[in-house]
């Protein structure tokens, strides 16, 4: 079953949406439109295709988040009102800084890097039951896995948490990531690309003195899809991508 994002091309260029359950990876550098992407996919799910989301942000507040989707023209107050979005700020659980003052409060050994994953999926399990969500963003992965000291640490709490996410009956999730420009097949921990079901890639690259946004599938498990790179612009109505153009440039005049 496919779930469509309502991002406008998107569904076009993977042959009709993202398959249900699965867990997708939305890479870029920073500014690339990753948040954006991910909060339309939310927005547009609640909007038009009633199926509620969850939005776990761990970079941006969520005021931030709000203001960012009231600029795109989404009545995010509404779709909280109502049960159709909710927006979680997860930081508390990943930061021991602040872990400390929300120690109380959260109950769980906060500070301590091993419960901090399991006390963020705790907290989605039980906002995915009361909203009846099927659509799932965390945003970014970065901020989870960070503290872990060694990069097999890091790995291993990355594979855990995408089982997890895999294991939520139904929801289809998004994870954002950074990669490394200019070589834009790095990630921060080198496996994030092959442990989900499907990946994309945006790009803001700098071409003749100008950036351009470009939209990729590289990867989409149980699906023929696009092997373009897109255009897309961000609008004041959020992203639209243009299926039928191609984006080429000289490799070697990205900046
Ligand atoms: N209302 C808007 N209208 C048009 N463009 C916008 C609007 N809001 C943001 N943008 C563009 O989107 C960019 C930010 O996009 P977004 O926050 O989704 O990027 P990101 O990939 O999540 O970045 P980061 O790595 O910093 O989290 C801005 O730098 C700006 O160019
Ligand atoms: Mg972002």
């Amino acid at each position: 079953m496919r779930v469509l994002t309502g991002i406008p091309g998107f569904d076009e260029i993977t042959n009709g949406g993202l398959l249900k359950g699965r867990t997708y990876l939305v890479l870029g550098g920073p500014g690339a439109g990753k948040t954006i992407f991910s909060l339309q996919y939310i927005c547009n799910g609640a909007i038009s295709y009633d199926e509620p989301g969850i939005y776990v942000t761990l970079e941006e507040s969520v005021e931030s988040i709000v203001t960012t989707a009231k600029s795109l023209g989404w009545d995010i107050d509404s779709l909280q009102a109502e049960g159709k979005v909710r927006i979680i700020d997860a930081s508390p659980y990943y930061s021991p800084v602040v872990a400390t003052k929300y120690a109380i409060r959260t109950e769980s050994v906060l500070g301590e890097a091993e419960f901090e994953i399991n006390s963020v999926i705790d907290i989605i399990n039980k906002s995915i039951i009361e909203l009846g969500a099927t659509r799932l963003v965390i945003d970014a992965l970065t901020p989870l896995i960070i503290q872990y000291k060694t990069l097999f640490e890091a790995r291993m709490k990355i594979l855990s948490l995408i089982k997890a996410l895999k294991e939520l009956e139904g929801v289809t999730s998004l994870i954002t990531a950074e990669v490394i420009p200019p070589n834009w097949e790095s990630t921060l921990f080198g496996i994030e690309r092959y442990v989900v079901d499907g990946v994309i890639m945006l790009y803001y690259i700098r071409v003749r003195g100008e950036r351009i946004r470009g939209v990729e599938v590289v990867k989409l498990r149980g699906s023929p899809h696009s092997h373009s790179i897109h255009p897309f612009k961000i609008t004041p109505k959020g992203i639209i991508i243009y299926p039928k153009e191609k984006l080429t440039w000289d490799e070697e005049r990205i900046l």
